[in-house]
């Protein structure tokens, strides 16, 4: 995900998320009806977005606002979970139900990796499973953990697994690339795990396939001497995805997605490189991306995404995203699509993804989260930006996906009411599904003569309604869908 060496910037945001600096580098929102601080999600669109919801694992270079965050195509909040590094937050299918996941743990800042688990939570945030990952593990200053998972990949396959990435620092002889032969790498395994038991049925390290992913065709750099605190990164994987016969892993430091059979041994590689891999085509030009996912899979065919960070080293590089046609009968690859917003460029250099939004054919609307650029754009069939967000300062906020989900959910919590200055303030954290409030009052605490008072529609997170004019001695709230209560909230003393 993110270089070995940060430029400073990010350095410090990493540290930031850790809670040592309060500055807030971007406007963000605050409510009366509890604690979230989101950052202001700033939006520009024209018509033909999708209405889907906005789901964003914001990091911020200070703690204000990070979370896990839904928003709408409005901009206004609608969920904030729990203040966490938190990466990979969407919806997914799981048992033919759509669950919320997302990682959060502790961030390696100098690896660009992490330690930790994944949460999987059903339509009232009820936490139904947390997916955990333990095997002997070597970290580099030897402290051990309760859970390994990596930050990079969380992905439910249709068997009801979950792949997951995770990393091992490993002492390798590098002499034949100069180094000494007890250099210390870091390599990539990745696990599929049984989500209902939490059993491993599947573990595959890239170290046992030099034969075909050999250490001298990484491209990142190699320190004088890589210990194990500060190891060598040669691999970087970055996504796994299940296909017919095996699986597609991306491997951001040799620009290659390499596919694999079911036995984890190596089918093909596409590289971004022109020359190198087993596909041909000259518009297959790509480098040190992420998020490589592939669609309408047959034996001789196959649709393959990816996001282009194109620029580690080379700044000036451009960053899109991409999807290739490939013909697996004659090898080669075409360009479907390359989409950047020629009025807002972006140089995205860690992290980032693509999504097809609705039907996945070539020409549906496209969700392209910037990764290290602090940015969301939804494309349309002919590659124009339909919607453009940013939700903070370069350099001081970022996320590692985005994704736009369709999600229906109910908390289990009960809405929340507050009264200040002789208004009431009602908000339901997560709640999609409640259009209007109804607010009531009450003579006394044990009375049940609940007397309503007035509906208000709902606007964006937080409804008020002043009650200077009422003689309540209490108030209660009730968020409903038209004229069906769906919960009330608590009883609150004017
Ligand atoms: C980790 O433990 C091993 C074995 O005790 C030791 O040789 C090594 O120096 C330790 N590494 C670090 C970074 O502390
Ligand atoms: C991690 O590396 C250590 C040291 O080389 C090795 O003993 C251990 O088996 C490795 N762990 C995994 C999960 O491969
Ligand atoms: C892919 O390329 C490698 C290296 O050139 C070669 O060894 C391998 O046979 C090729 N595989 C296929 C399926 O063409
Ligand atoms: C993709 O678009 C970028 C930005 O416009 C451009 O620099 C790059 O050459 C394009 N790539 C291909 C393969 O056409
Ligand atoms: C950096 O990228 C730009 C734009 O793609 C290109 O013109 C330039 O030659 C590249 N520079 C290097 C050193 O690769
Ligand atoms: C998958 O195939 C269908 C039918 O040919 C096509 O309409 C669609 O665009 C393809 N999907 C992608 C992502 O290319
Ligand atoms: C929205 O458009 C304005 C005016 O063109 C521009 O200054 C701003 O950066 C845009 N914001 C986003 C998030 O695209
Ligand atoms: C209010 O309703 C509760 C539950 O239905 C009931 O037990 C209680 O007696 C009622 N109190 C009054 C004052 O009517
Ligand atoms: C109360 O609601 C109105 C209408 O939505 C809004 O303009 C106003 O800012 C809110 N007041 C406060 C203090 O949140």
């Amino acid at each position: 995900m993110w270089s070995a060496r940060y430029p400073a910037g990010v350095f410090l945001l990493l540290l930031g998320c850790l809670g040592s600096t309060t500055e807030a580098y971007w406007p963000y929102t605050s409510f009366k009806t509890g604690p979230w601080q989101p950052p202001q999600l700033q939006l520009n669109k024209t018509a033909g977005f999708d209405p889907s919801l906005i789901f964003i694992p914001i990091r911020n270079e200070n703690t204000l606002g990070t979370a896990v965050t839904i928003y709408d195509n409005d901009g206004e909040m609608v969920y904030q979970g729990p203040e966490a590094a938190s990466m990979d937050f969407r919806v997914q299918r799981l048992f033919g139900e759509d669950v919320l996941t997302y990682w959060s743990g502790e961030l390696e800042i100098g690896g660009g990796y992490g330690y930790g688990k994944v949460h999987i939570l059903d339509k009232t945030y009820q936490e139904i499973h947390t997916i955990t990952l333990t095997d002997k593990f070597v970290t580099a200053n030897n402290e051990t953990r309760d859970s390994y998972i990596d930050v990079h990949e969380h992905y439910i396959t249709d068997r009801n697994t979950i792949l997951v990435s995770a990393i091992n620092i490993t002492q390798h002889d590098l002499s034949s690339l100069g180094r000494p032969s007890d250099s210390w790498i870091t390599t990539n395994l990745f696990y599929e795990i049984d989500i209902a038991t939490n059993e491993v049925v599947f573990k595959w390290n890239a170290l046992d396939h030099q034969d075909k992913i050999p250490l001298s065709e990484s491209r990142q750099w190699i320190y004088t001497y890589p210990v194990q605190s500060m190891s060598w990164d040669p691999y970087h994987m970055n996504s796994i995805t299940p296909t017919k016969d095996g699986y597609i892993v991306s491997m951001r430091f040799y620009w290659s997605g390499y596919y694999l059979n079911k036995d984890g041994t190596v089918r093909w590689q596409l590289s971004g490189d022109i020359g190198n891999g087993n596909i041909t085509g000259k518009d297959l030009r790509f480098s040190w991306q992420h998020d490589i996912r592939i669609y309408n899979e047959t034996d001789e065919h196959l649709v393959l995404s990816l996001f282009n960070n194109a620029n580690k080293v080379n700044k000036s590089s451009e960053t899109t995203a991409m999807l290739f046609d490939i013909d697996l009968t004659t090898m080669t690859g075409s360009l479907l699509r390359n989409l950047s917003d020629p009025t807002d460029p972006i140089y995205a250099n860690t992290q980032g993804n693509l999504q097809i939004l609705g039907e996945e054919t070539h020409t549906s609307n496209m969700f392209v989260g910037y990764g290290s650029s602090p940015n969301v754009k939804e494309y349309n069939g002919k590659g124009e930006v339909v919607l453009s967000g940013e939700f903070g300062a370069l350099e001081h906020a970022m996320s590692y996906r985005a994704f736009k989900n369709k999600w229906e959910a109910t908390p289990f919590w009960n809405p929340a009411a507050v009264i200040e200055d002789g208004v009431v303030y009602m908000s339901w954290n997560g709640a999609t599904e409640y259009d209007n409030w109804a607010i009531y009052s009450l003579p006394s605490l044990d009375s049940n003569a609940t007397q309503p008072i007035n509906t208000l529609p709902r606007t964006g997170f937080e409804t008020n309604m002043s009650i200077t004019d009422i003689d309540a001695k209490f108030i209660k709230v009730a968020a409903r869908k038209g004229e069906t209560i769906l919960r009330f909230s608590d009883l609150v003393e004017v």
